[in-house]
């Protein structure tokens, strides 16, 4: 496995390949989600890249980039074991020297859900992705529905800036109790863990709510709620059900493919979860 640390040296050995390659850009403290991408990239692709990242772009002033887990031997044991062809591991210099002032802004998906909450971190996303593409020109990338405005929000810049990548959106990787992997589940203290269950009992109340037949968001929206409250340690940020293209809130009837998510506050935690109503993910 090479790890590569330069973006000269990212470029040169890119450009000796001709295969197929598949990408899984990470911010590191690897877990099963980001491994079912790696896997991913791996069989569906002749050489497997990884990066890992942790972005400063992305975090807002008051957010946790100083206390961002990070492991990085343990992360290249995890991928070195999984045949992984390439990792990818600049120092935030390499990617923003001195002077650097280019920015990608998607003008509507942005601004809404977890960027409303979050200001400039899908400006942050956006742009360093753009970058990862640039550098690593892969034919296929691999997401994790966990983050789904991220994932819509990729696909959009795919698609305006025409990069020639088939993006892939991996199904959510589930702890036994169904909180959804994520590399800040660390700051939760055991009993936390447990509790967060709920993100995931609500979500899947209003699913199986949708299966029989309700229709109305608003009902939907009020069952995840409810099941939110009943929890003292979670403490809602927004419960949304939106378009799953256009990110638009859904006020009445829902007649097109919907993403339902939620952020919670548990105890240190800011977690994110949510399901796709009328499609099928993976
Ligand atoms: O999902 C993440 O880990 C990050 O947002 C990403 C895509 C690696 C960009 O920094």
């Amino acid at each position: 496995m090479k790890v590569i640390t330069t973006t000269s040296e990212m470029f040169s050995t890119r450009s000796d390949l001709a295969d197929t390659i598949g990408l899984a850009p990470t911010m590191g403290y690897l877990h099963e989600g980001h491994l079912s991408l790696v896997r991913r990239a791996r069989a569906e692709n002749k050489i497997a890249i990884v990066t890992i990242f942790v972005n400063p772009s992305q975090f807002g002033p008051e957010e946790d980039l100083d206390s961002y887990p990070r492991d990085l031997s343990r992360d290249l044991d995890l991928l070195r074991a999984e045949g992984v062809d390439m990792v990818f591991v600049p120092s935030p210099d390499e990617l923003y020297p001195s002077g650097y002032q280019t920015w990608i802004e998607l003008a509507e998906l942005s601004g809404v859900l977890e960027g409303a909450r979050r200001p400039g971190h899908f400006r942050g996303v956006a742009t360093i992705v753009a970058k990862l593409f640039n550098l690593t020109r892969p034919s296929r990338a691999y997401f994790g529905q966990k983050d789904a405005q991220q994932a819509i929000l990729l696909r959009r810049l795919i698609s305006d800036l025409h990069f020639n990548i088939d993006l892939v959106i991996c199904p959510t990787i589930r702890e036994g109790h169904g909180l959804a992997m994520s590399s800040r589940n660390s700051y939760l203290t055991a009993n936390e863990r447990e509790r967060a269950a709920v993100l995931f009992e609500a979500l899947t109340t209003a699913g199986t709510t949708y299966k029989a037949g309700e229709r109305d968001a608003s009902k939907l929206r009020a069952l995840i709620t409810d099941k939110l409250a009943a929890e003292p340690v979670a403490h809602p940020e927004y419960v949304s059900i939106a378009d799953l293209e256009t990110l638009h809130e859904i006020e009445g009837q829902i007649s097109a493919p919907v993403l339902v998510s939620i952020a919670v506050q548990v105890g240190r935690a800011r977690l994110i979860d949510n399901v796709w109503l009328g499609v099928h993910v993976g």
